[in-house]
């Protein structure tokens, strides 16, 4: 079987092609980065338009590395939710033509169910396993079951983890996307000063929460007292950042009882956070997982990919009818499927 899979829900127009006989054909991404760099952060408007002016050529040239044509495809994959309205529509309306013209079923896709399921276009992991989704718009953990089985733990009360980065990144006059620039030079850094590690702790019902505002605020305090070197608060963040998020994967893991976890989204690029939760696994007795880093930011392959499943395992696809929805649970997507 051979999937097309669109992305579009923020600032990345991804297209790829999937082969379930021969894996990842092509998987072409236009990266907005530069135009947004200005903004210090993604302008919705902007990314709309850039993702009406960017789909086709990325459609074609994703065919053309793919070495096919539209017409070999059998079905036609397209992430429905969540991200910026805007941005969603552009390829939800790209592919609900494509599926008219050419009569090839279309398949809805969530965005985090993509980014966790990225990995599996390299490695099968074995169900259940918790998962982890850290983005520039998204932190979340579920316990999934089986693919569409999916329970939801908790998630952020305010900022995502790489909204933080982005808005750290910022503060220190580092440019968009933070996360990486933060990476590096925190590798420069030391832990000087102590952030809190937010939620980190809690038993009662945010227990599996997050909340990355407080630990913002008191970067920007620190920052603006002048006192500190730029990869000593990067550093310090840094730490803030992976020890909060390592300690509530495993409070979730015991609490589980389940010993594997998936680590997904463009924060799981980290270097430092694959470095913690890698030496937590060795520690601990529990398997890590992250995607190959080509398939952590947003792209068109996992969406590709997680159609595939969708269409082989549940038989899912979508009429024309269906629209996009800027906020939706993966649980509940999973659900409004099933009917
Ligand atoms: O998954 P993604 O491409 O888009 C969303 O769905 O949001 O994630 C983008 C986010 C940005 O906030 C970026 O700063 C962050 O991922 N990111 C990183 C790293 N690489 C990308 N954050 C921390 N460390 C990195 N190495
Ligand atoms: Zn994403």
């Amino acid at each position: 079987m051979i999937v097309l899979g669109i992305e579009t829900s923020c600032d990345d127009t991804g297209v790829a092609v999937y082969s379930s006989e021969k894996g990842l054909l092509s998987n072409v991404v236009s990266s907005q980065v530069s135009l947004h760099s200005q903004w210090g952060g993604v302008y919705p408007d902007l990314a709309a338009r850039e993702h009406t002016k960017n789909i086709l050529p990325v459609l074609d040239t994703a065919l053309k590395e793919a070495d096919i044509s539209l017409k070999d495809v059998d079905g036609i994959a397209i992430t429905v939710a969540p991200g910026l309205i805007v941005s969603l529509v552009v390829g939800i309306s790209g592919a609900k033509g494509l599926s008219w013209a050419t009569g090839k079923p279309l398949i809805p896709v969530h965005h985090i169910e993509a980014h966790i399921f990225a990995i599996f276009i390299e490695k099968e992991i074995p169900f259940p396993f918790l998962s982890l989704v850290v983005s520039g718009g998204h932190t979340e953990m579920y316990l999934v079951k089986g693919f569409g089985e999916y329970i939801y733990l908790g998630g952020t009360l305010d900022d995502a983890v790489g909204e933080a980065y982005d808005k750290v990144a910022r503060m220190l006059g580092l440019g968009y996307p933070g996360g990486p620039v933060i990476d590096k030079l925190a590798k420069e850094g030391e832990e000087v000063i102590k952030f809190p590690r937010p939620l980190v702790g809690e038993k009662g019902k945010n227990r599996f929460n997050f909340s990355f505002s407080g630990l913002k605020s008191a970067v920007l305090r620190a920052v603006e007292t002048g006192k500190y070197k730029k990869e000593d608060i990067a550093k310090s963040f840094q730490e803030a950042v992976v020890d909060t998020l390592v300690s509530k994967s495993l409070d979730a893991l015991r609490e589980t009882g389940v010993n594997r976890i998936v680590v997904a989204g463009g924060v799981s690029a980290n270097s430092r956070l694959r470095e913690r939760f890698n030496e937590v696994a060795e520690r601990e007795g529990i398997q890590v997982y992250f995607p190959p880093m080509y398939l952590c930011t947003d792209n068109g392959g996992m969406v590709a990919y997680t159609g595939y499943r969708r269409f082989r395992e549940l038989g899912q696809t979508m009429d024309y009818r269906f629209e996009g929805k800027a906020r939706l649970r993966m649980d509940r997507f999973a659900q409004l499927l099933k009917g």
